[in-house]
């Protein structure tokens, strides 16, 4: 069986868990859960990070020793997992004696080798980082993280030649394009690799300053540098060394596996780590994923704002599920994202209450009423059925595919496509007119479509919503059995799954709508501020006759507007309907779009020219070929132009 092995950051105990932690650890839960949906052996890691001088400070301010101090902070990371529903298979402490020992048998494996030297030190030290900084790095005399005066310390102490390891890892990162993703990172990286010379890592501090760490096997007047002793976690945790050879241990089983971090440890992750596994032996990890930070209304979360969000609290507020939901959903993973009352109540009461939960209500409520509950038959499919399912089996693969890529806001956008399709299928079919004239078989076929689609997405939440998801499958009348690849391959590729006759439930009230905060609780975003400044009286009542209904702005703020240069247009290789073409987005690569606009334009008259592209629409495969957006035209009669702007490409649009 193929094995996976998530890790989050080892979390500091100077401060009690807030969202930020909750969120790594929720995503590392969500991705161990999608491995297992695949049939893997997936195990997550994480743990507390107990060592160093702020710990001892924090201690000393609560009146406590450090061990004290440590036993009760780690504890309310450690109990705060279960209550989120996550399942980390280990917990490691740095504390542990058993990590110490690991981290010795490191540390003398490669002072053996020669990689570790004794010299003298003078740097800019800053206690919140516990780090030194060179002169280059301080932003006018203060530390860039915490904009404090680090204090200059010279002493001599123990290093590791991390520039030993550089052309090395550079060359790995070249090797291996998505080693550090999302791409931002990887280039962020191979800037501090490609900036001149790496400066060696002080991996020691004198016991003479601190003695809350880990000693140096090879001098006693010295404790190991907290880096060096928590990087070290993600494979102590695994028992190495003791299992290094072992093939049936953890280590060699697990091992290399994932990292997820933030954004605010991409140097020890991206540098110090990779270079302390090639100077051990050790292979490298698979990949590093990076993360955005979590903003809370915009403004960074701080102890002195007053603005940390406790993820417990939150949790019991707006629904376990509904919080998960919301943290994979809003943030797009490597960047930053915003979190507020308003905002998590906005994405709930649309994807949840709205769209996924009211079409578990209403689907179940017309069985009941039309079927007394019971599955009906399905009877010869129309091409609105084929359609819907086609759309559920789309939105189904693009999810695995693109949850597997760490693009899970994209995954679910993906997934809400069919659950849309549904609502959409329902209005159209209009199961209350079938019944009224008497059109049973028809009724029954339609139905039954939708509890078969519901099925398929219901299944593929259970990573994000497990319980939900549990309780959806269990009210179409098929509890979640054994995770395995041929079951997952089962339900996407499948279209029938459920058990015409059997009796299921009558209702479904998962997702309860979520009321606004009130206006002061939840200042507005800045930009949708502007909107409300027009005056009120001012604004018509209703659109024009014909025209579709108002939308809010912040509904238009989801757009993803950008200009896009058509690199290359030719026929549909299986439509005569549509054009196919390589639009460049200033992305990376070019995106490839499919239009329905064979009949207007020739291919070659459109190279060169300047579209308007959707450009957040989740990819969607049209008769065989991905379309990653959507080129905008404005119709008149049956004229059709193409909507152009005069601007490079990738420029935004709003
Ligand atoms: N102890 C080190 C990590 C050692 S790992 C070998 C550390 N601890 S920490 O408590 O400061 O945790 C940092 C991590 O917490 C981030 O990398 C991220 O996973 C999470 N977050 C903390 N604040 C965050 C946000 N505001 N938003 C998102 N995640 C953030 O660094």
């Amino acid at each position: 069986m193929k094995s996976y092995y998530i890790t989050t950051p080892i979390y500091y105990v100077n401060a009690r868990p807030h969202l930020g932690h909750a969120y790594s650890t929720i995503v590392a839960d969500t991705l161990k859960r999608f491995h297992r949906m695949l049939g893997e052996d997936a195990r997550m890691q994480t743990g507390t990070d107990e060592h160093g001088d702020k710990i001892v400070k924090a201690a000393d301010a609560a009146g406590q020793t450090p061990q004290e101090f440590v036993d009760g902070i780690s504890s309310l990371f450690r109990n705060l997992w279960p209550q989120l529903n996550i399942e980390n298979d280990g917990f490691i402490r740095t504390t542990d004696p058993e990590h110490k020992k690991a981290v010795q048998v490191l540390l003398q494996r490669l002072y053996d080798k020669g990689d570790i030297y004794y010299g003298e030190y003078g740097g800019h030290y800053c206690y919140g980082c516990e780090r030194f900084y060179t002169e280059k790095e301080l932003e006018d005399g203060l530390c860039p993280q915490h904009q404090t005066k680090p204090e200059y310390i010279s002493e001599k102490n123990y290093f590791f030649k991390m520039s030993k390891y550089q052309e090395q890892l550079k060359q790995h990162i070249l090797d291996n394009p998505d080693f550090i993703r999302p791409e931002r990172y990887r280039n962020e990286v191979l800037a501090m690799l490609e900036g001149g010379v790496l400066e060696d890592l002080c991996i020691s501090r004198p016991k003479s300053r601190l003695t809350w760490g880990i000693e140096l096997p090879f001098d006693k007047d010295y404790v190991s540098y907290v880096w060096f002793d928590a990087l070290a976690n993600y494979i102590t945790a695994l028992d190495w060394p003791n299992n290094e050879n072992d093939a049936a241990g953890k280590f060699q089983q697990y091992w290399p596996g994932e990292h997820l971090v933030a954004k605010d440890i991409l140097k020890p992750h991206g540098i110090f780590w990779p270079t302390m596994l090639m100077a051990a032996g050790i292979p490298l990890y698979k990949h590093l994923n990076v993360h955005g930070y979590w903003l809370v209304k915009d403004t960074k979360m701080s102890k002195s704002l007053g603005n940390v969000v406790d993820p417990l609290k939150a949790a019991e507020h707006f629904g376990l599920d509904a919080f998960r939901y919301f943290l994979i959903r809003e943030m797009n993973f490597g960047s930053d994202a915003s979190y507020s009352a308003e905002a998590i109540t906005t994405r709930v009461n649309a994807d949840l209450a709205n769209d996924l939960g009211n079409l578990f209500s209403r689907v179940l409520s017309m069985n009941a009423k039309y079927f007394g509950s019971k599955v009906p038959a399905l009877g010869e499919p129309l091409e609105a059925d084929d359609i819907l399912c086609e759309t559920t089996d789309n939105g189904a693969q693009n999810f695995v595919q693109l949850f597997g890529e760490m693009r899970f806001s994209q995954a679910l956008e993906a997934l809400w496509v069919p659950v849309r399709a549904m609502n959409k299928y329902v209005d159209e079919q209009a199961p209350w007119t079938l019944a009224k004239n008497g059109e049973t078989e028809r009724l029954g076929t339609v139905i039954r479509t939708l509890l078969e689609n519901m099925y398929k997405v219901c299944y593929l939440l259970w990573p994000i919503m497990p319980n939900s998801s549990a309780t959806m499958q269990a009210q179409l009348g098929r509890p979640q059995g054994e995770l395995s690849e041929a079951a997952l391959k089962d339900v996407i590729n499948y279209r029938m799954h459920l058990r015409t006759g059997l009796e299921i439930a009558s209702a479904s009230n998962l997702f309860p709508r979520l009321e606004m905060p009130k206006e002061e609780e939840a200042p507005k975003p800045k930009k949708e501020k502007k909107a409300k400044e027009a005056p009120k009286q001012e604004a018509p009542a209703a659109p024009a006759e014909g025209a579709k209904p108002f939308i809010e702005f912040a509904d238009f703020q989801k757009l993803d507007l950008r200009v896009g240069t058509i690199l290359a247009a030719e026929q549909h290789p299986n439509a005569d309907k549509l054009l196919r073409f390589d639009v460049d987005l200033g992305e990376e690569k070019p995106r490839q779009i499919c239009s329905g606009i064979a009949a207007h334009f020739k291919p070659e008259d459109l190279v060169g020219a300047k579209v308007v592209v959707v450009a957040n629409l989740p990819p969607r495969k049209l008769r065989g070929l991905e379309s990653q957006g959507m080129i905008l035209t404005a119709e008149f009669g049956d004229k059709l132009t193409l909507l152009t702007a005069d601007a490079p490409s990738g420029s935004t649009i709003a």
